[in-house]
């Protein structure tokens, strides 16, 4: 069953700046359950020991966390996904969490049933599974590298792509479906060209599902971010040399509903529907539809 419909009001005129990126790391404001949820993620002692955790302390307790580890492997490469629950667990949550989608946005999609579906940053295509058997579609999955969980990898459609340059596909979708991508992208600019892609890879009143973390306070954006890293140092296979070097490059560029709203509406999209941001990471979704 559907969850209620929940539908939260954009008013995307107040959006006048754009206004990620605006804020530094930091744990003051954290509550003992934010705390807790940190820790708990990597199963040891190291936000709850600092209550201010600077970028140095952070590299330190990383260093403690690859140092020991003994399998760390060979390459910068993010296991995603693998440290997780198995695969069937995470079917079960893909469905709980798609449980979450509005009455109205599911009847939007219902509309696009037999459609080409195009799960886009698919991780190990447990979100895109469900989602294509729920809205009975024909899956592709793509991501810039492939994590598709082996138990499906033979039996779908997986393309990987470069995340800089366009994806060009032979297909139209009615649907794409963007779970937990967005704010992985380097910059607002980036993601304004990746929206305009979508675009022009969806039919004419192709739709676009987005599942994101509402940030638009300076704690929120803290507490997203760490919950973010602490994932990281959890999932990373890393020689300790190139530690560094993974986490000085690591970027996420989180936004706030309105301020993904007015991009994806400079971009030709019209908001269908929104879910409440719900949960520790503020997760909600929005569909867009082109016009
Ligand atoms: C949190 S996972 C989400 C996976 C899946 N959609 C889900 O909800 O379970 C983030 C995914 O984003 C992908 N990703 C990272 N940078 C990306 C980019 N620039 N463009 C598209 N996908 C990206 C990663 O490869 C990873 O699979």
């Amino acid at each position: 069953m559907k969850g209620q419909d929940n539908k939260t009001t954009i008013k995307i005129s107040e959006v006048s700046t754009l206004q990620s990126s605006t804020y530094k790391l930091s744990t003051a404001g954290f509550n003992d359950q934010q705390l807790k949820k940190l820790n708990g993620i990597i199963g040891r002692d190291i936000f709850c020991t600092n209550t201010s955790i600077t970028d140095d302390n952070l590299l330190v307790c990383y260093n403690d966390y690859i140092s020991a580890d003994n399998s760390a492997g060979s390459s910068v490469k993010s296991e995603w996904g693998q440290t997780r629950d198995g695969f069937e667990g995470r079917l079960k949550t893909a469905k709980y969490k798609l449980a979450g989608l509005s009455r109205s946005i599911s009847m939007t999609l219902n509309k696009h049933s037999g459609t080409n579906y195009c799960d886009l940053g698919s991780g190990d295509g447990s979100m895109g599974v469900v989602f294509a058997e729920e809205y009975k579609l024909k899956p592709i999955f793509m991501d810039i590298n492939n994590y598709l969980d082996k138990s499906i990898i033979s039996n779908v459609n997986f393309e990987a792509f470069d995340p800089s340059k366009d994806i060009t596909s032979s297909l139209k979708y009615g649907i794409i479906s963007c779970f937990h991508i967005l704010h992985h992208i380097d910059s607002l600019e980036d993601i304004k060209a990746r929206l305009l892609n979508i675009y022009d890879l969806l039919m004419p009143d192709g739709v676009l599902i987005c599942r994101e973390h509402d940030v638009s306070d300076p704690t929120t954006y803290s507490f997203v971010s760490y919950l973010h890293i602490a994932y990281e140092i959890k999932e990373l296979t890393i020689p300790p040399d190139r530690y560094k070097e993974y986490l000085d490059n690591y970027r996420l560029c989180l936004m706030s509903i309105g301020e993904l709203a007015s991009l994806a509406c400079a971009c030709g999209f019209k908001v269908v529907g929104c879910t409440r941001p719900i949960g520790f990471d503020h997760s909600y979704y929005i569909l867009f539809q082109k016009i």
